[in-house]
């Protein structure tokens, strides 16, 4: 065990959610929930058939919200951890679900933003929603039909708080991938970029996903997860 880290910075992906019944992005057919990725997240496909997104991401949302979905012992773990850990800790996901904070996590963002909000085309605003919407749904700050959106970073479109992101990635000492493939930019260049102050990287998943790690730790997240982070409490 190296020396004892002052700064953290967390990335997750759909791994660290698919022991709580959320499907991954990347199963071997190559469809996001039996749909084609280009189709239900893009602005194109949303543009050829917003009433298709609409219902794909209603579906999402009523699934989220149901009672089988809940955080796992990943989740949790890393709440707990940010709690007891005394240095800088920053939480960033690429998911749109809301486990992290249903398990309790502060210091959070959702670079690819979230299932349970909307935006307003018009003015930007984004407002909470956790029922179903679609073209007919009167926005809450034009008033009118047909101008709201799901707030999700879809493909070619550029995540958010990436300043924030950059900077925590640039100051911290310890860079910590969770169940993530590295297959989507810019989160796959992360670890690259904890590397120019020399942060360990740490890569815990359920495969080896490449070779730029400096340790990979493999196995379900809601063991390694626990197992990890207990360890970065009580090794040093
Ligand atoms: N524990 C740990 N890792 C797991 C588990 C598990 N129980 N189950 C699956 N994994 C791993 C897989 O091996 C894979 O490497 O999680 C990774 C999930 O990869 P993706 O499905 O590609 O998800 P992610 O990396 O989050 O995708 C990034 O792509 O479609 C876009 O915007 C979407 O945020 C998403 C982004």
């Amino acid at each position: 065990m190296g020396s004892k880290p002052e700064s953290i910075v967390v990335l997750t992906g759909a791994g660290i959610s698919a022991e709580s019944g959320i499907q991954t992005f990347r199963a071997a057919d190559g469809l996001w929930e039996n749909h084609p990725v280009d189709e239900v997240a893009t602005p194109e496909g949303f543009e050829r058939n917003p009433q298709l997104v609409y219902e794909f991401y209603n579906q999402r949302r009523r699934k989220l919200l149901s009672d089988e979905i809940r955080p796992n012992a990943a989740h949790s773990y890393l709440a707990k951890f940010e709690h007891e850990f005394e240095g800088e800790f920053l939480l960033v996901t690429q998911n749109i679900d809301n486990l992290h904070e249903r398990a309790g996590s502060e210091n959070l963002l959702h670079m690819h933003c979230e299932l349970l909000k909307m935006r307003c085309l018009n003015s930007q605003l984004v407002f909470d929603i956790n029922e179903d919407f679609g073209f007919d749904t009167h926005c809450r700050c034009c008033r009118s039909p047909g101008n709201l959106r799901p707030h999700i970073v879809w493909f070619g479109e550029m995540p958010f708080h990436m300043n924030k992101i950059n900077q925590a990635l640039e100051s911290c000492d310890l860079f910590v991938a969770i169940g993530t493939s590295g297959n989507v930019y810019p989160a796959s260049g992360f670890y690259q970029t904890a590397k120019i102050r020399r942060a360990r990287t740490v890569e815990l998943n359920l495969e080896r996903t490449g070779s730029g790690f400096d340790e990979h730790i493999t196995g379900k997240a809601s063991e390694i997860v626990p197992s990890y982070f207990d360890s970065l409490l009580t090794n040093y």
